[in-house]
């Protein structure tokens, strides 16, 4: 099998890995933070280790400010229905997966927020330009994809970040796509609103998502539980990262995003290269080949990559690559509507391949030749 469907879940993932989650299984396993007990302390500890290196890796202003959630879907969710400011104005983008257009939806439908849908005039991706002109005086936070999940067309989010910055904005960011591909930086950069998938770029389990919030972020929880801390109130505390994290947290998951941040930190150069190099290959040969519509910007290499073969339904290439050529790749609307509308695929969707370290340019090869083959036929 060929798996060149890492942006829905990387495979396959590191060694490292795996043996970080098999030693929470067979060494330490407790339930953290809960029990006083010595597993459990070494569960919390080691935890808290992951929490240190992710702040580390993101340049969070401390380690309190990440917070562990089910997955980027809730972390997503936390900021946008913890920070709402009921009679704001919010603004994302045409890029934004269902996780940001669904609670933004919801709330407006709901009568409390307005929302504005901005395009990019640039194709490789959204500018501050395409933002500034849409503000508005209740405009309380800017949502921005980082790197899109359907063709890979990236944001300029330093210059949005200064922006938002200069206008006391929150900014979001959903870097589902692009943590563990390029370079983040929270505060160089003026995010207020982090959220990763880890089981993408990260390579661990899913199951754990993370939200990193600034310093100045007011944020609210969205769910109610035990935190293991402050347990005589019956009203749920207000600090981080506790207070966000009510149930019992995903430890095997969260461990293997340790072993994850670590691989991905030794290797990060030659990811870098290996995605550039591949990415820009795949784009190149489809663009030549004939009946096949490439939609990734030849510039926006970063391992994701979406086209179509003539008429044909994007679910019937993929079909096709799967059966006759053991090739995994999706198709679809790859959850972002808006996203295939500004690209006029609505009803075709698109064929997407996303990469990752271990995609080979053997297996890269193979796959051009099958889309060729499927062009011709
Ligand atoms: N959001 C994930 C994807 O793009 C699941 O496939």
């Amino acid at each position: 099998m060929i798996y060149l469907d890492n942006s829905a879940t990387s495979f396959p993932k590191p060694k490292t890995v795996k043996i970080a989650v098999n030693e929470v299984f067979s060494k330490y396993g407790a339930n953290p933070g809960r029990s006083g007990h010595s597993f459990s302390l070494t569960s919390a500890i080691k935890v808290n280790e992951v929490r240190e290196n992710v702040a580390d890796f993101f340049n969070v202003s401390k380690p309190e400010k990440v917070i562990f959630t089910s997955g980027c879907t809730e972390a997503i969710n936390l900021a946008i229905l913890g920070s709402v400011q009921e009679g704001g104005h919010v603004i994302c983008t045409c890029n934004e997966h269902n996780s940001v257009l669904r609670p933004l939806f919801e709330l407006k439908s709901k009568g409390l927020i307005d929302v504005t849908v901005v395009e990019p005039e640039d194709e490789r991706g959204i500018t501050v330009n395409d933002i500034k002109g849409h503000i508005k005086p209740n405009t309380y936070m800017i949502c921005v994809n980082h790197i899109s999940n359907v063709d890979g067309a990236r944001a300029q989010i330093d210059e949005i970040g200064e922006f938002c910055a200069e206008h006391c904005i929150y900014f979001l960011v959903d870097c589902a796509q692009s943590a563990g591909h390029v370079n983040i930086d929270m505060q160089k950069q003026n995010i207020d609103f982090l959220a990763i998938a880890p089981h993408k770029g990260l390579y661990a389990l899913q199951g754990v998502g993370v939200l990193c919030c600034s310093a100045k972020t007011k944020l609210l929880p969205i769910k109610f539980g035990g935190t293991g801390t402050d347990s005589i109130n019956v009203r749920q505390p207000l600090e981080p990262p506790e207070a966000f994290e009510s149930g019992t947290i995903a430890t095997p998951a969260i461990i293997s995003l340790g072993a994850g941040l670590s691989f991905v930190k030794e290797h990060f150069k030659e990811i870098e290269k290996r995605l550039e190099d591949l990415t820009t290959y795949i784009n190149y040969e489809l663009r030549n080949t004939n009946g096949v519509k490439v939609y990734t910007h030849p510039d926006n290499a970063y391992g994701v990559i979406s086209f179509n073969i003539k008429d044909m339904p994007s679910t019937d290439v993929a079909n096709v690559l799967d059966t006759k050529y053991k090739i995994c790749a999706r198709s679809g609307l790859h959850c972002a509507p808006l996203k295939h509308k500004h690209m006029g695929t609505t009803y075709q969707g698109s064929v997407r391949l996303s990469l990752s370290y271990y995609t080979t340019f053997t297996e890269v090869s193979k796959t051009i030749m099958a889309i060729k083959e499927i062009a011709k036929n």
